[in-house]
C-alpha cells in the first residue's frame, strides 16, 4: 500500500450548481455518460481512490441528486448548500463532516465524469509528500473562463479567476482543473479565511492558494490531463464526454483481450464486462448491467440490456437481449430474435425470428424459426418451460403458462395451450386436405372472371 492510502481522507463533491446551459428539467449532474449519472462517475472514482468519506454538496433539486447517488453508493453523505455563494462557501456546507478530522481533504466537482481514481491518488500523494494545498493544473489551448495558476520560481503562489486576472495573467495557459487536495488539519481554518471581495462577490475556493502561501504553507500544482477534468456545461460537451469515455473504455477492453472489428461502432455502458477472446463484430449497443463471457462471438447489430451471456456463445446478427436474459455457455441466438427474462441452458439454439419472454429453455433444445412465447394475457406475465432436447417446430405459439417436456416435439405452426409430456409429439393445427387437380379449376375460374370484366362496356 502506498503512503497516501494509510491516511484518512474525505472527498467533497460539489454538485449544487444549476447547470442552466443544459436546458433541462433535471439537474446537470444527473445527465448520463455511458448510462451513469455524471456525479456517480465522480463518486465511483472517489470510492476507487480509497476515500473514507464521500460528502456531496447538493443544492438544485437536492432530493433527486441524493436519490440517484444513494442508489449507486450507499456510503455517500449529503450536505445541502442553501445559497450558492461560491466554491469555498460550498465546502463549508460540509463543515460538520470536515470537523470529524481527516488527514486529507479532496475537493472535486460533480460535472467531471472523465476523472480517474489514479489522479485522485496522485493528488493525495502530494499531501503525503508534505504539501498543504495541491491543485490539479492542466495546459489549456484556450484558457478562457478558467482560473490561472500563477507560479513564481516553480512555486504556485496564487490562482487567479479569469474575471480577476491582469492582462499579463490572462496570457497564462496553465489552468486550474478544479480538483484540490488540502491538508485536513488546516482545511477548515483556511477555507474560513476566504472572503468574497472580488468582482463576482463569490467565495472562491481558489483563493486558498494565496492564503496558504501567505501563511508559509506549501502549495503545489500537479499537472493533469485536460480531458480528464473536462467539465460539462451543455449537451454538446456531454456528447463529447461520452465519445471520450467510449474511446477510453473500448481501448481498455481491447488491451484486456476483447477483439473489436470496428471499435468506433461499439457503445458500452459504465459496467459492461466482456471476457477474453470474445469478438465483437461492428455495431453493438450495450445498455447497463451486461456481462459477456469468454470466447463469445457477437455478430453485427445486436442490442443488450441487463443480461448475462455465457462462454463460447454465438449471438446475432440482429439479436435483442433484454433484461433478465441468461444464456448458458455454448448457446446460440440468431438473427431477429428477442429474448426477455429467460434462462437458456447450455447448447440450446434460438436461431431465427423468435420472441422468447419469461421462459426457461433446457439444454440442447431447438427453438424453430418464428416461435413465439405468448407470455402476456393483457394483465399478467406467465412462464413457458421447455425441457432439455425438446424441438419446437417453426411458427409455433406457446401460450403461457405452459410446459413442453424433455425431448418433446411440437409440430410446426402449432398453437400450444396445454402442457406436452416428455417425449410426446404435439400438433395443434388444422389437418391438411389435398384435392387433386383443384388448382387448375380454380385458376381457370379466375381467368374467366378477369376476361368477362375486361369485356364489359364501361358506363
Ligand atoms: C471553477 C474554478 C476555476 C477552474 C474551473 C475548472 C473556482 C472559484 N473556480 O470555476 O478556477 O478553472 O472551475 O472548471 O473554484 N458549486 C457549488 N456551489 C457554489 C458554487 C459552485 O456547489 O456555490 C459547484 C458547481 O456546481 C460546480 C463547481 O462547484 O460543480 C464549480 O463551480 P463553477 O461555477 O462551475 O466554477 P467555474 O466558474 O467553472
Ligand atoms: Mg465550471
Amino acid at each position: 500500500m502506498s503512503k497516501s492510502q494509510k491516511r484518512s481522507c474525505i472527498a467533497l463533491v460539489l454538485a449544487a450548481g444549476e447547470g442552466t446551459r443544459m436546458k433541462s428539467t433535471i439537474p446537470k449532474v444527473l445527465h448520463q455518460v455511458a448510462g451513469l449519472a455524471m456525479v456517480n462517475h465522480v463518486v465511483k472514482a472517489v470510492a476507487e481512490a480509497h476515500v473514507d468519506c464521500c460528502a456531496v454538496v447538493t443544492g438544485n433539486q437536492s432530493d433527486l441528486v441524493e436519490q440517484a447517488i444513494s442508489g449507486f453508493n450507499q456510503q455517500a453523505e449529503f450536505f445541502p448548500q442553501v445559497q450558492r455563494l461560491g466554491t469555498a462557501h460550498a465546502v463549508l456546507a460540509a463543515e460538520s463532516a470536515l470537523a470529524r478530522g481527516f488527514d486529507d481533504v479532496l475537493v472535486l466537482f460533480g460535472d467531471t465524469p472523465l476523472l480517474r481514481p489514479e489522479t485522485l491518488l496522485q493528488m493525495r500523494q502530494c499531501l503525503a509528500d508534505g504539501a498543504d494545498v495541491a491543485v490539479l493544473g492542466f495546459h489549456a489551448d484556450d484558457p478562457t473562463g478558467y482560473g490561472r495558476l500563477v507560479e513564481e520560481d516553480g512555486r504556485l503562489v496564487a490562482i487567479r479567476e479569469h474575471k480577476e486576472c491582469s492582462a499579463e495573467e490572462l496570457a497564462i495557459r496553465f489552468c486550474n482543473g478544479g480538483i484540490m487536495a488540502i491538508n485536513g488539519a488546516k482545511c477548515l481554518e483556511l477555507v474560513k479565511s476566504v472572503s468574497n471581495n472580488n468582482s463576482k462577490g463569490e467565495y472562491y475556493l481558489t483563493d486558498l492558494a494565496q492564503i496558504a502561501n501567505e501563511r508559509g504553507l506549501k502549495v503545489v500544482s500537479h499537472k493533469g490531463d485536460e480531458l480528464e477534468i473536462l467539465g460539462i456545461n451543455n449537451r454538446v460537451e456531454l456528447a463529447e464526454a461520452e465519445q471520450i469515455w467510449q474511446q477510453r473504455r473500448r481501448r481498455e477492453l481491447m488491451l484486456d483481450g476483447v477483439s473489436m472489428i470496428a471499435p468506433h461502432t461499439v457503445f458500452l455502458s459504465h459496467d459492461t464486462a466482456i471476457g477474453v477472446d470474445t469478438t465483437l463484430e461492428p455495431n453493438q449497443l450495450f445498455g447497463p448491467g451486461v456481462m459477456i463471457g469468454k470466447g463469445v462471438r457477437i455478430r453485427g447489430y445486436c442490442h443488450f440490456e441487463q443480461c448475462n451471456i455465457g462462454d463460447d456463445c454465438d449471438i446475432g446478427p440482429y439479436a435483442r437481449l433484454r433484461p433478465g436474459t441468461a444464456i448458458a455457455p455454448k448457446g446460440k441466438v440468431g438473427n431477429f430474435v428477442e429474448i426477455k427474462n429467460a434462462k437458456i441452458a447450455s447448447g440450446a439454439k434460438v436461431n431465427h425470428l423468435s420472441y422468447i419472454g419469461d421462459a426457461e429453455i433446457g439444454e440442447k433444445a431447438n427453438i424453430g424459426a418464428g416461435t413465439i412465447t405468448c407470455n402476456y394475457d393483457g394483465v399478467n406475465k406467465h412462464l413457458t418451460r421447455i425441457g432439455a432436447g425438446a424441438f419446437i417446430g417453426s411458427n409455433s405459439a406457446l401460450v403461457a403458462p405452459v410446459s413442453i417436456g424433455e425431448n418433446a416435439y411440437v409440430g410446426s405452426g402449432s398453437v400450444v395451450t396445454k402442457n406436452a409430456p416428455d417425449d410426446s409429439l404435439v400438433v395443434s393445427r388444422a389437418r391438411q386436405t389435398t384435392m387433386e387437380g383443384r388448382a387448375v379449376i380454380l385458376k381457370n375460374k379466375a381467368l374467366a372472371f378477369k376476361k368477362a370484366k375486361s369485356q364489359k362496356p364501361s358506363s
